[in-house]
């Protein structure tokens, strides 16, 4: 096999050596090139499999070549190294496309598997990627106000990269849907969508249920088992909770994230994975950051794309849609009539200021659909909880 060709970008000439002596011993061929511009002359006369890039050179930026290599040589991945202070700007690299960042000063070691996964060929042939129809999901997403359209369309939007998602908002909104709907909109489809609550759990048995063990890592452990990330390799894991995750664990999921590897619980060998992650909470990240209980670090790798849920009462179309929508589904479950709301009933429903969101108003139509006679047809004042009554 051909050796793999990295370009390393750096108007440091130090820099260039270190990095091209640890590829070459890595059995990589190493280019190099001390700007942007001579690197957009090289990449038109040769083929290269990854261009790492500093950020500050003279010329042309490697924000700048990133983008130009976007556009001109669309397939090669483009790693970005930067300064500590610099990330969010990294992360918009990111969203624009880069594969990944890695911040000065670096761990030799982390860089070289970073470039490694970006080399990695996906299962998929590139080329599938584009002009593909969009998956048909299997979920029932019902979007009426502009700002759930907007949502939906960057939901869709982002679906196929390997970006991070983050879904924040009230219990109740959504967003596990949201995080459906991305798994069912992406190339990976067809693999498994898996989802793990981290509230729910002790820390040593979150670690073991995210990262699986061996056979007696811990009292207990009787035989050796796959954690979820392992599940949910080359698919999507829904992290719910995050904001419950202890520190320590909070670390592990960070190298997860960066060198897309960790070591089940007793064991040195590192497993690797390529695991989409979507994230969610109803708390508040940047305060638990301010409380020293996240880190600042993950909630920037988390938060490369941010999805925040508006809660129902903020987005008052969306009442009537759900709500037909969950009621024809409830009068079928329960072997019901009731089809419609009336004018009052509607009337109420919109007043109502909806703490519990739509898990709430899921929960009212089963309600009413469950109270009313066989052959009612419409949903009535009568057929709804007191409090709603008291809103109209
Ligand atoms: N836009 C939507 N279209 C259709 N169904 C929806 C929509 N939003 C929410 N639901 C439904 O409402 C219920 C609550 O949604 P979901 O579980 O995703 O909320 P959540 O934000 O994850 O809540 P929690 O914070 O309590 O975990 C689910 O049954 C879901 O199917
Ligand atoms: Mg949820």
């Amino acid at each position: 096999m051909d050796k793999k060709r990295v370009l390393i970008v750096d108007d440091e000439m130090n820099i260039r050596r270190i990095l091209q002596a640890a590829f070459d011993k890595q059995g990589w061929h190493a280019l190099v090139a001390q700007d942007g511009r001579e690197a957009l002359k090289m990449l038109s006369e040769q083929a290269v499999d990854c261009v790492l890039t500093d950020v500050t050179m003279p010329g042309l930026s490697g924000y700048e070549l990133q983008n130009e290599v976007k556009n001109l040589h669309p397939e090669v991945p483009v790693v970005i190294m930067t300064a500590y202070g610099t990330i969010p700007q990294a992360v918009a690299a990111i969203r624009n496309g880069a594969f990944e960042y890695v911040t000065k000063p670096f761990d030799l070691d982390a860089l070289k598997k970073v470039i490694a996964s970006a080399m990695r060929p996906s299962d998929e042939p590139k080329t599938a990627r584009t002009g593909k129809p969009k998956a048909k999901p299997g979920i029932s997403f019902i979007a009426e106000s502009p700002i759930m359209k907007e949502i939906e369309e960057l939901a869709i939007q982002v679906a196929d990269s390997r970006s991070t998602v983050l879904i924040t908002g009230e219990s109740g909104t959504g967003k596990e849907v949201i995080a459906k709907l991305i798994h069912a909109h992406s190339n990976r489809a067809d693999k498994a969508f898996v989802a793990i609550s981290c509230a729910a759990l002790p820390e040593t048995l979150l670690e073991a249920e995210l990262f699986g063990h061996e056979k007696g890592a811990f009292t207990g452990a009787d035989h050796a088992k796959a954690g979820r990330f392992e599940l949910a390799n080359n698919g999507t894991l829904f992290l719910d909770e995050i904001g419950d995750v202890p520190l320590p664990i909070q670390i592990k999921l960070l190298r997860v994230l960066q060198e897309r590897e960790f070591e089940r619980l007793g064991s040195t060998k590192p497993t690797k994975v390529d695991v989409r992650l979507v994230a969610a909470t109803n708390r508040n990240l940047e305060v638990l950051v301010e409380e020293g209980v996240f880190r600042l670090d993950l909630l920037y790798r988390l938060q490369v794309v941010e999805i925040i849920l508006p809660a129902l009462r903020k987005r008052r179309e969306d009442i009537l849609p759900l709500a037909l929508h969950f009621l024809v589904r409830s009068s079928e479950d329960n072997a019901r009539q009731l089809k419609q709301i009336s004018p009052e009933a509607l009337d109420a429903l919109l007043a109502y200021d909806w703490p519990g969101n739509v898990r709430e108003l899921e929960n009212t139509m089963e309600r009413a659909a469950v109270l009313a006679k066989p052959d009612e047809a419409e949903l009535e004042v009568r057929h709804l909880p007191m409090k709603m009554r008291a809103a109209a």
